[in-house]
């Protein structure tokens, strides 16, 4: 431990006194490129008011990643603490974290997702129906509805929530999760903690109506309720809103970013639009798609990894380091927050050919680059926090692709490079403006 102190710090600068280089993190897209050139995969800086040291690459990944507990431990802001709720999954740490993972794991398994395709199903349908009417439409806003309905419906069992007060509250949580803390009745943070008491009220009754319903429900939250530990106990009503609560939340951001990441880059590859719609022949249309007539999709299922390793809906993580340890010479000291980079991961030159380049056949079996080495394909993350919703999110992702591509067509109204905006999640500045309609014979 004493020769691990005395060790150097990564290369880099901490910036100015309180701010450090945050500005810049949050203003130039290119931070993270022009550091990792000057310094490499390792270096330090200074966000959100704490040292950090920030890792990229699959070796920098698999050490921060397979180490959760021992040296690192998850570290989120105090405004994303507070609106979370303590007892929700990504705030909980150590073996409540590990046991709480598993139990709620539970809605996740192949038998609860096969109950999900009906339900994800109809809902593209209604939506798909609705786009074809407008015609010119924003797509951005409209995807997040769907994602939101799709989630409140397999989730809590609730119809259309977009168009209900559920979905004004959580727009208003959302946005106070990385704001300033300031706590009164008109900031961001205030206005946060109000709709998640409101969030927490609305999820209390749908759980409470759901204990009484006598056939146990297909939904997420049915499945949560009769949920057991190795113990037998099950998880309490106040600790079930929190968990639910944070599966809604994670459940519709990300998956609206990846889904117009995919309108977007298909728009821009008319070939690989074209090799997705070839695939779709294969199969019978007035059929309703199952898992196993999914799993056949595995070109589809080669471009979604692709749109997700080009643009991933999650830039990275943070972590706390809890014990000082040591990474290729450098020091990691304790106290210090680590921040593992998602984005840069994907542009490794050694792991994929051309990274700049959008092409979904990297992943056939026969080239599959990211199998050289564990940890370089890092969208869900890794290790005992990878993303608890990873094969909900790509059952989705995939229902809502393949029914999109059956039948129809849509191509961007503002050329064909629209600029991105990154914070929270990477989405069109013009929030996806497309001309939509059906496929013409
Ligand atoms: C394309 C969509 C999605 C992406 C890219 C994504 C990405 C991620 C990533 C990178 C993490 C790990 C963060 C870290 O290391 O700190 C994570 C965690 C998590 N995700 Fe997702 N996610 C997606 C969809 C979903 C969905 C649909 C759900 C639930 C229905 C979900 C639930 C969660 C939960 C509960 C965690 C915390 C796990 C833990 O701390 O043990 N995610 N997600």
């Amino acid at each position: 431990m004493s020769s691990t102190k005395n060790l150097p710090l990564p290369p880099g600068k901490l910036g100015l006194p309180l701010l450090g280089e945050t500005i810049d993190f949050l203003r130039d897209r290119s931070f993270s490129q022009k550091r990792q050139n000057w310094y490499g995969n390792l270096y330090k800086t200074h966000l959100f008011g704490r040292p950090t040291i920030v890792v990229i690459g699959a070796d920098a990944n698999r050490f921060l990643l397979t180490n959760e507990n021992t040296y690192f431990t998850s570290s989120f802001p105090k405004t994303t603490k507070e609106l979370l709720g303590a007892a929700s999954l990504a705030i909980q740490k150590g073996g409540e974290h590990l046991q709480r993972r598993k139990l709620l794991s539970q809605a996740f398994q192949p038998r609860a997702l096969s109950g999900y395709v009906g339900g994800m199903e109809a809902i593209t349908h209604g939506y798909l129906q609705k786009w074809e009417k407008i015609g010119d439409l924003t797509w951005y806003p409209e995807l997040k509805k769907y994602t939101f309905d799709v989630a409140c419906k397999l989730l809590i069992g609730t119809d259309t929530a977009s168009d209900d007060e559920i979905g004004q509250f959580f727009e208003e949580f959302s946005e106070g999760l990385f704001s300033l803390p300031i706590n009164l009745p008109w900031t961001k943070f205030g206005k946060a903690l109000h709709a998640r008491e409101q969030l927490l009220m609305k999820i209390e009754q749908i759980i409470l109506q759901s204990q009484q319903q006598t056939a146990s429900s297909q939904d997420a939250l049915g499945l949560l309720l009769q949920a057991t530990d190795e113990d037998g106990s099950k998880l309490s009503i106040k600790e079930l809103k929190d968990q639910v609560l944070l599966l809604l939340f994670a459940g519709h951001e990300t998956l609206t970013s990846a889904i117009a990441s995919f309108c977007l880059l298909l728009a821009q590859h008319p070939d690989v639009m074209a090799k997705v719609r070839t695939e779709q022949q294969n199969f019978d249309f007035s059929q309703p798609l199952t898992l196993e007539s999914l799993k056949e999709m595995t070109y589809l299922e080669q471009v979604l990894k692709e749109v997700m390793r080009v643009i991933p809906p999650v830039g990275g993580g943070f972590r706390e380091v809890i014990q000082t340890c040591e990474f290729n010479g450098y020091q990691i000291p304790q106290g210090w927050a680590v921040l593992y980079q998602v984005n840069r991961t994907h542009r490794d030159e050694s792991i994929y050919t051309e990274p700049d380049s959008f092409e979904p056949e990297r992943f056939n079996p026969d080239r599959a680059e990211d199998k050289t080495k564990p940890f370089s394909y890092m969208t869900f993350g890794g290790g005992v926090r990878e993303c608890l919703g990873k094969e909900f999110a790509k059952l989705e992702m995939k229902i809502f692709a393949a029914l999109l591509i059956r039948k129809y067509q849509w191509e961007l109204v503002n050329g064909d490079k629209p600029e991105m905006a990154m914070v929270p999640t990477p989405r069109p500045r013009d929030n996806l403006q497309v001309r939509f309609g059906c496929l013409s014979k």
